[in-house]
């Protein structure tokens, strides 16, 4: 519950009189974490994320407690049993946003429950390539549709006064390259394609910003002065602080002059050199100041906010938060093909589940986003809970694709659970660079970007040795982000994306297979017939350029069809959608569609609404994504999905003149259920002068 502006007046005040009253010493020590060597190597066995951090802040003129951060994306990242929600990406397929803020406001609870003052757990990269190591802690490819779900995860983790951290400002999105990797991008893209989302969470409030390690145009971001002063903080308003990566990104104390108001996690430069700094004249006092007037700033206003309830550790892991992460898992799973097998009968036929992972406790990456759950639901253990007093289960998971072919062979259908884990893809902490000691063969493989979106050989065989059989067969694939399933997916009569989904995901799971729910996930992601219709990526890049395409943008501007498009995703009832409508109201435009759940059986879909750049004379995608609504419809409900469009959905950034600007051109305004099942209002819009 954010404190009224007139706290927020009484606040600046009382830092009027407070901050010329520290020493530079004293100033100076607020704008670092501590202590984090020190528990890493000589306490916790170096391993990360068993506590949490003293990331900086705090004074004690005025008895504050410096910051107690944790992560992450997925949950809050503590051993004590916390609520392991299905990632990001997968949360990004269910394009609920009343949900991602359910579940932010879940995790602030548990992180105020644990007595923590600042959460990461907003992390809303774009997605450039499907192959960046950490896809499953964005949510997807598209800026606005970053924004709306970073936005809601923000306010959801605030409520409970707890500052969320939108992560990591700018162009991160290469894992195994992003301790060096430079970004070459133009303003026009930083713009339009890799900061909206970013604007976007600063204005619904979000506290605290978190520098990337990456370069961006040749600078680092934590020395990004174009990044976090001229952008970020002078042009955007941002009130908040922008705290560093762990461990690497700071190269000097000159960090702060740039925008950085906290090294992470230790002194390294913002102590004795930055002191120094200041004392010979390099570095303005006057920024020192700055920064900790930010600082104290939202820890003040965060912990004299009226709390909306009590905390305490029986909020952590509650059933409530597991029954949310069901939820979540429930509304994530995309049905992405459907041979009239599925929903599956509950009684009669005998079903064989089958697959290495299909019994597999696997949540998503070990790194920073990992989250250690009082417990978790496999594939197998879900189908089991529903069914198994009905059916003739069996299984093997020993992954053998002749094991499995002789039980397909004995039943009616066969479940097969494939895809990835932390091995294949996740946060990439190389030895040499970060604190974790890369050892032996296995760990020296673990996460980082992925070097093809094929499944794992073992998997293809083991689909391929199931269809011989003549079984047929319900395929679900784990992972966080676009894996192609060309060579595969004519075997299949089902296909489902079910994602690292969470605690509960074998619940979910089970419940969408044996029609309890119908699936109603759609892909936040492209995913293409042929990787080489991706951008180019390197995994081990020096450098590199991004433009204004990828994804959606770019298959529309090349005119290539993906595999499976952005927004994609089946039911289990079908929608009818209305002509949209368009209407101008002052300076709004009103878009309505009538949506009809033709079908048998209540379901949700997602309606999205773009707009076409066609008429446009300058060089611009075919169409963006500006709107999105999830519509829950009762068998033969109609319900009219409304959008509200203002000028700045339409307009472009000019370099020259370092300002937006609005196309005296025709839009078009489009609404349908996928990227590529779009129906366009009968009028055009043109924005009057
Ligand atoms: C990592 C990650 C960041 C995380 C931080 C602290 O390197 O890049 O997302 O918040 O360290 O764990």
């Amino acid at each position: 519950m954010t404190i009224a502006s007139a706290d927020h007046d009484t606040i600046e005040m009382e830092l009027d009189e407070l901050i010329p009253t520290l020493s530079l010493k004293e100033k100076v020590a607020m704008m670092s974490g501590k202590d984090f060597y020190k528990y890493y190597f000589s306490v916790d066995n170096r391993q990360f994320g068993v506590r949490a951090y003293n990331a900086g802040g705090g004074c004690e003129e005025i008895d504050l407690a410096p910051l107690s951060y944790a992560d992450g994306p997925r949950g809050v990242r503590l051993p004590n049993g916390t609520t392991c929600f299905p990632v990001s990406m997968a949360r990004g397929a269910s394009w609920d946003v009343d949900l991602e803020h359910r579940i932010g406001s879940a995790m602030g609870v548990e992180a105020r429950a644990l007595g923590l003052t600042l959460l990461s757990n907003v992390c809303i990269n774009l997605l450039r390539h499907p192959a960046w190591g950490r896809s499953q802690e964005t949510y997807g490819e598209d800026p606005y549709h970053l924004g709306e779900m970073g936005a809601a995860l923000v306010e959801g983790t605030q409520s409970q006064n707890v500052m969320a951290t939108a992560k990591h400002l700018a162009a991160n999105s290469i894992e195994n390259a992003r301790f060096k990797v430079d970004v070459t991008v133009s303003e026009r893209a930083l713009r339009e394609v890799y900061l909206p989302h970013f604007k976007r969470v600063v204005d619904a409030g979000c506290a605290t910003v978190m520098s990337a390690y990456n370069q961006v145009n040749g600078h680092y971001c934590a020395h990004n002065a174009h990044l976090l002063r001229d952008i970020l903080k002078d042009e955007w308003g941002f009130e908040g602080f922008v705290h560093s990566d762990w461990v690497k990104g700071v190269y000097g104390a000159d960090a702060a002059e740039a925008g950085l108001d906290i090294e992470n996690p230790e002194p390294t430069f913002f102590g004795e050199d930055l002191v120094h700094a200041v004392k010979s004249g390099e570095t303005n006092e006057a920024v020192v100041d700055e920064a900790v007037r930010r600082i104290l700033r939202m820890q003040l206003r965060f912990s004299r906010a009226a709390d909306p309830r009590s905390y305490s550790t029986s909020d952590v892991g509650c059933a409530a938060h597991a029954e949310l992460a069901q939820e979540a898992a429930e509304k994530s799973m995309v049905l992405l093909k459907n041979n009239d097998i599925l929903p599956l009968a509950r009684n009669g036929a005998r079903i064989a589940v089958l697959g290495r992972l299909a019994d597999k406790v696997n949540l998503g990456d070990h790194g920073s986003s990992n989250v250690t759950p009082p417990y978790a639901v496999t594939p197998l253990a879900g189908i089991k809970n529903l069914v198994d007093r009905h059916i003739a289960l069996q299984s093997d998971t020993s992954g053998d694709p002749i094991a499995a072919a002789a039980l397909a062979k004995n039943n009616d259908i066969a479940i097969v659970i494939v895809g990835y884990t932390y091995f294949d893809e996740g946060e990439f902490i190389p030895g040499d660079v970060a604190l974790e000691e890369v050892s032996g063969e296995e760990d020296a493989h673990r996460g980082g970007d992925r070097s093809s979106l094929r499944l794992p050989q073992a998997d293809v065989d083991l689909i391929r040795s199931v269809a011989a059989t003549g079984t047929k067969m319900v395929v679900c694939v784990m992972g966080g982000g676009a894996i192609t399933m060309d060579e595969w997916s004519d075997l299949a009569d089902a296909i489902l994306m079910i994602w690292y989904p969470g605690m509960e995901g074998g619940t979910a799971l089970a419940r969408i297979l044996f029609g309890d729910i119908s699936p109603s996930g759609k892909l936040p992601f492209s995913i293409p017939a042929y990787e080489s219709h991706l951008p180019y990526f390197d995994k081990h890049a020096d450098d590199i350029t991004y433009d204004m395409y990828h994804g959606y943008t770019l298959f529309d501007r090349e005119s290539i069809t993906p595999a499976l498009p952005f927004g994609f995703g089946l039911s289990y009832t079908q929608f009818i959608y209305g002509d949209p409508t368009l209407e101008m109201i002052d300076d709004i435009a009103l878009v309505r569609v009538k949506i009809t759940n033709r079908g048998a059986m209540a379901g949700a879909e997602v309606a999205q609404l773009y707009v076409g750049f066609g008429n446009s004379v300058i060089d611009r995608p075919k169409k963006l994504l500006k709107g999105f609504k999830r519509l829950e419809l009762e068998p033969g409900e109609t319900a009219v999905a409304e959008f509200t469009l203002d000028r700045s959905a339409f307009a472009h950034y000019v370099e020259r003149d370092k300002c937006w600007r609005l196309d005296p051109v025709p839009f078009e305004v489009l609404v349908g259920p996928a990227s590529n099942l779009l129906k366009p209002c009968q009028t055009m819009l043109i924005w009057p002068e």
